[in-house]
């Protein structure tokens, strides 16, 4: 299929990058296709970003069938512009599409999509230290239908946004709160698809977290709220004596590219790893026995972020001083110098875009 390109008449000025924040600002231009069951995916076309019209029964926006992704562009130190496994947010997406009932899309189709709109858009990739432009592909549910099923159309759009740190600690460690009254998702719901009810889900129990001054809420499972899940928008890993250690993917939990890149180089390294349960009851009696421990959550958005302190009903444990500790700094150093093309990428997965 052939991408039509509209350009924008007018370019917006560009942000200061020392002000970024995350997610509040968007480039000049998008990407949008359509579906509908005669044509399938069609009309992929580049325009002038622009609001979207609505009729008020469309589908997603009363019964939520709607999928994302998140994945950033990095400006290397030569100026050069490159993605940091984008076939895997893509092919996440198909993965989140089935369990939604969203028809998938061509995987190499919408890298090769992403890749144009990039290369018309890469003055808008920030080059000051820990920016980078967010990319968000959304499929939502288009049919204006108030029946309960899924809907026949479909739009694909991918939006950017020139991004600082997710949170405003920044890579300080962040404290937080393990919600034993809320859950985030269920083993053989959608827990493990990137879809907006999981956020809608989780923000009750972050409002109270707020609250109470903590920054994000730890996740346990559904069933028994004994084991931990993830926390807020990140996978979580903990390092105790020496083990790296994250909950395995149960169903419920959301497959994270950083959290897949992470083990992966686990295993480069010979750290040992465990994909396992884990009980909280085990990290905070690590804590309180003397263990070294550390904690970190990991995503696109946070890349990799240090967890100084948790709270778990009456209890409260410091990890590792509330200082970010030697293996959570490995892994961002490293992860990021691949993202920036400071280091090599033993791993093949850098995808240069212009
Ligand atoms: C990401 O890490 O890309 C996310 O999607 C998390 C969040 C901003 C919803």
């Amino acid at each position: 299929m052939e991408i039509t390109i509209t350009k924008a008449k007018e370019l917006k000025p560009k942000p200061d990058e020392s002000k970024l924040g995350f997610g509040q600002i968007f480039t000049d231009h998008m990407f949008n296709m359509d579906y509908n069951p005669e044509k399938g995916w069609h009309n992929p076309r580049i325009e002038p970003y622009a609001s979207f019209e609505l009729d008020p029964a469309t589908m997603v926006l009363h019964y939520g069938q709607a999928v994302f992704e998140g994945l950033k562009g990095y400006r290397t130190e030569d100026g050069n512009i490159q993605l940091f496994r984008p076939q895997e947010n893509f092919h996440r997406s198909n993965s989140s599409n089935r369990l939604l009932c969203i028809p998938e899309i061509d995987e190499h189709f919408a890298l090769d999509a992403l890749k144009q709109l990039l290369t018309l858009e890469k003055d808008w990739v920030p080059g000051a230290p820990g920016t980078s432009l967010y990319i968000r592909p959304t499929i939502i549910a288009t049919d204006a239908f108030l029946g309960v099923r899924a809907s026949h159309t479909y739009r694909f759009f991918i939006i950017l946004s020139p991004v600082g740190a997710y949170y405003p600690e920044g890579f300080s460690p962040v404290k937080i709160w393990v919600s034993t009254r809320h859950v985030r998702a269920v083993r053989g719901g959608v827990g493990e698809a990137k879809t907006p009810g999981n956020y809608a889900a989780s923000l009750y129990a972050g409002e109270q977290a707020h609250k109470k001054g903590y920054t994000q809420v730890l996740w346990l499972d559904g069933v028994e709220q004994r084991y931990v899940e993830e926390v807020g928008s990140m996978n979580i890993f903990f390092v105790i004596d020496g083990d790296l250690i994250t909950p395995s993917l149960n169903g419920s939990i959301l497959p994270g590219v950083t959290r897949d890149s992470v083990l992966a180089l686990a295993n480069l390294w010979n750290i040992p790893c465990t994909e396992r349960r884990v009980a909280i009851r085990e990290v905070m009696d690590a804590q309180k026995d003397g263990k070294a421990v550390e904690v970190f959550g990991t995503g696109t958005a946070a890349v990799v972020s240090p967890v100084g302190l948790i709270k778990f009903r009456d209890e409260e444990v410091t990890i590792n001083d509330n200082k970010v500790g030697p293996v959570t700094e490995r892994f961002y150093k490293e992860l990021t110098d691949i993202q920036y093309g400071r280091a090599e990428d033993p791993m093949g997965w850098i995808e240069p875009v212009c």
